[in-house]
């Protein structure tokens, strides 16, 4: 079989065998329902709560501050919710999000907007970034909840939250940030970062899909996402998921006592990659902030005025190739769109079509990177003589 490479660890990374070990101990073991009162139950409760307490240990919160939920966009989707139904109960009715939020944040926010709310949606600089003044200048008396990510998952740009999030406060804001794509790339503490409320989604460190957590400060006015049982503290009804609780707080554990060897591994890969790729391609841009930014993300386009590129003939030559990355552009009910992320920081429609995002990982080799940059020269190459720039 042809070798195949993954560089997309921004959509999802292979779980660790640790963790695999984890649950699957608990799943053969361990099958209580956490909520039943016998000695079945009572065990499963204990894993449930000592993974729990890992989680909040990681992010510097109470364990009694941290929710399962069933990954990054239930988190988001219960945060821009129930925040704003939170906040129309004291007659707010306005909620400000960047023009750059992952779909699981902008989404529900539509709803809102339908449901009769005002929604703000605050443009980002040519980097991707949230101007402060901008969010000082968005906030009335009537703004229920601020939701501005910490990390943005296509181009790796990281945001002042802990200066947003200041401002959100001395309003008495209620403030939520998607930190799902920064959890173990950058340390994350609630409390250093002045948050209210976080999302988190196990799948991105190395843990299994299908769960994450909410973080909610005590004290914080927020309505429950999910109705019809009084698990989670009444905030998510629906029997526990211990076996993946097991797999996300090792995924946490690990992530904690690995992240600074991980993280200088990965900068240093991304640096070559970027040097190298630099070299073969002119017009050749690098999407995000040069320093403000995750290691593990690297956003480039073909610059449209100068080599016209189809980025989607790209990503599926590169695909043949073995090196499995992501384009800029988004398939929604059927058709390319360019990434509203590319889009709202200055790109052209057809720039933003011609961008692959490849994102490194703990597993990520050298070797890797010089074949992915080698292949994406032949593809190039291909697509260019092809004519199938658009
Ligand atoms: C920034 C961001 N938010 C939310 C999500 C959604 O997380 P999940 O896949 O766990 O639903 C993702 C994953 O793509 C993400 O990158």
């Amino acid at each position: 079989m042809m070798n195949r490479i993954y560089l997309d660890y921004s959509a999802t990374t292979p779980p660790d065998p640790q963790v695999v070990e984890a649950m699957v101990a608990v799943f053969g073991s361990s099958f209580g329902n956490a909520s039943s009162v016998h000695s079945f139950g009572r065990e499963a409760r204990t894993i449930l709560e000592q993974s729990r307490d890992r989680v909040a240990h990681w992010i510097g919160a109470r364990s009694d501050e941290v929710f399962f939920t069933s990954g990054g966009t239930e988190a988001d989707n219960h945060a821009v919710k129930g925040l704003a139904l939170a906040g129309a109960k004291i007659g707010k009715n306005e909620i400000i999000v960047s023009a750059v939020e992952h779909h699981a944040v902008l989404e529900p926010a539509e709803s809102l907007r339908k449901a009769g709310f005002n929604v703000k949606l605050l443009p980002v600089d040519g980097f991707g970034q949230v101007d402060p003044d901008r969010v000082k200048r968005a906030i009335t008396p009537k703004t229920a909840l601020i939701s501005l990510m910490l990390a943005n998952n296509e181009v790796g740009s990281i945001n002042k939250i802990d200066e947003m999030s200041a401002i959100a406060r001395d309003s008495g804001i209620a403030f939520h940030s998607d930190t799902v794509q920064a959890m173990g790339k950058i340390k994350v503490d609630v409390n250093k970062l002045g948050l209210d409320v976080l999302s988190i989604s196990a799948h991105k460190f190395y843990g299994p899909k299908g769960i994450g957590a909410i973080y909610i400060r005590k004290g914080t006015r927020i309505e429950p996402f999910m109705e019809g049982g009084s698990q989670e503290s009444n905030r998510r009804a629906g029997t526990e998921n211990v076996p993946l609780a097991a797999g996300f707080a090792k995924a946490a554990e690990l992530a904690e006592a690995r992240s600074n060897e991980d993280y200088q591994k990965i900068l240093d890969l991304r640096k070559k990659m970027l040097a190298r790729l630099s070299e073969e391609f002119t017009g050749l841009l690098m999407n995000g902030h040069p320093t403000e930014r995750l290691p593990h993300i690297l956003s480039v386009s073909f610059d449209s005025s100068v080599t016209p590129l189809d980025g989607d003939a790209i990503i599926m030559g590169l695909d043949l190739e073995g090196v499995a990355v992501t384009s800029g552009s988004a398939c929604t009910s059927g058709s390319l769109q360019a990434s509203h992320v590319l889009l709202a920081m200055g790109r052209d429609e057809r720039t933003a079509r011609a961008t692959v995002r490849f994102s490194l990982g703990r597993y990520t080799t050298e070797e890797e990177i010089n074949f992915a940059a080698d292949a994406l020269k032949r593809v190039v190459e291909r697509v260019a003589k092809a004519g199938t720039g658009r």
